[in-house]
């Protein structure tokens, strides 16, 4: 099967297409616009197109030449903090460049769609872990975006012939264990790549923002997922999509948080660095605790976690951070 990865040189992404890479039975096609990822994230022999899914024709021409059987989505805007200030700029690439995405699927007749959903969607949920099945009420622009394209994707299904998965990440994390891929953003706001830049010299601390949360130490609390471990609950994604021929959403989560404090905790312990912290105030649209079961992944895709403490987590984090002190290619 050809499966076309939009948004294949970004974090995610990228780690996507090394475990497609190592699998038989699979084409890949990236497709990328670069505003985000990196081309240096590519694994030589792999089909790459520079194509923005908000362009329509562009994204036209790559579903003609190549007709895929199936599509990952992963391009997105997806900082919670900026979609709180530029809202529009979050509809327009998360819901308008999805459509553009489901119309081209729909006039080439491609049936299999995974979209990359998120934690956001459940806002400040009413119990943890989150159930697959748990109330979305999104409390910033980002989870609304992505809820918007769950609701489309959910009539499309109906009008015409795709099935989809959505997969509701939690904290995505970590890098390949070769230390060849990692996570790079400019500017970067993740938790864990920026204290990394601290025991590298890059940052002189890492800002806490609030300590005031009803939580075990004040500070907010994340599920901290790794990213190869993501990988593979897509690929199962896919295998259950072409089997079973039925739509689904699964939380992918590890039913344990972390908060901002034990994560740099962790840090320091990996990295030997003290990584001086800094208490500033609580960043806009953040919810105190986000946490998932992921029942529904274990039970119907047979998805296990590889990595299961957040030490694990950040030491692969540190050899990628460690081999590119300063990125792919710092501009
Ligand atoms: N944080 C800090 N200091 C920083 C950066 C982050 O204290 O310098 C805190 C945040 O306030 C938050 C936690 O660390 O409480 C994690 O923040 P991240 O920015 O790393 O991640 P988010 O939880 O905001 O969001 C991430 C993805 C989203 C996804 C969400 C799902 O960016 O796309 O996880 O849980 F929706």
């Amino acid at each position: 099967m050809k499966v076309l990865i939009c948004g294949g040189a970004g974090y995610i992404g990228s780690h996507i297409v090394r475990e497609f890479t190592s699998l038989s039975g699979y084409e890949i096609v990236i497709v990328d616009n670069l505003s985000k990822g990196h081309v240096e994230s590519i694994p030589k022999g792999v089909t790459f197109e520079e194509a923005d899914i908000c362009d329509k024709k562009s994204i036209e021409a790559v579903f003609e030449k190549h007709k895929p059987g199936a599509v990952m989505h992963f391009c997105a805007s997806i900082e919670v903090g900026e979609s709180v200030i530029d809202p529009l700029k979050y509809y327009e690439n998360n819901v308008t460049g999805t459509i553009y995405l489901l119309q081209t699927m729909q006039k080439y007749k491609v049936k299999y769609f995974i979209f990359s959903s998120t934690a956001a969607i459940f806002g400040n949920p009413e119990t943890t872990p989150i159930a697959d099945d748990a109330k979305s009420v999104p409390i910033n622009p980002y989870g609304d975006s992505k809820l918007t394209v769950e609701k489309i994707l959910g009539w499309c299904e109906n009008a015409f012939d795709i099935r989809y998965v959505c997969l509701r990440y939690f904290n995505a994390c970590g890098a390949h264990e070769s230390g060849e891929i990692g996570e790079d953003h400019n500017p970067e706001t993740h938790l864990i790549p920026l204290i990394l830049q601290v025991a590298l010299g890059r940052r002189p601390q890492i800002k806490i923002y609030g300590n005031d949360y009803d939580t075990r130490d004040g500070t907010c609390i994340r599920d901290y997922i790794h990213v190869t471990d993501l990988a593979h609950a897509h690929i199962k994604a896919l295998e259950y999509l072409v089997k079973e021929n039925k739509s689904q959403k699964f939380n992918l989560g590890s039913g344990e948080g972390y908060s901002v404090k034990e994560v740099i905790e962790a840090a320091r312990k990996v990295t030997g660095h003290p990584i001086p912290a800094v208490v500033e105030g609580r960043r806009p649209g953040d919810p105190a605790v986000l946490i998932a079961g992921s029942k529904r992944a274990e039970e119907i895709l047979g998805w296990t976690r590889k990595y299961k403490n957040v030490e694990d987590i950040v030491a692969s984090a540190w050899k990628y951070h460690q081999a590119y002190p300063h990125g792919y290619a710092p501009k």
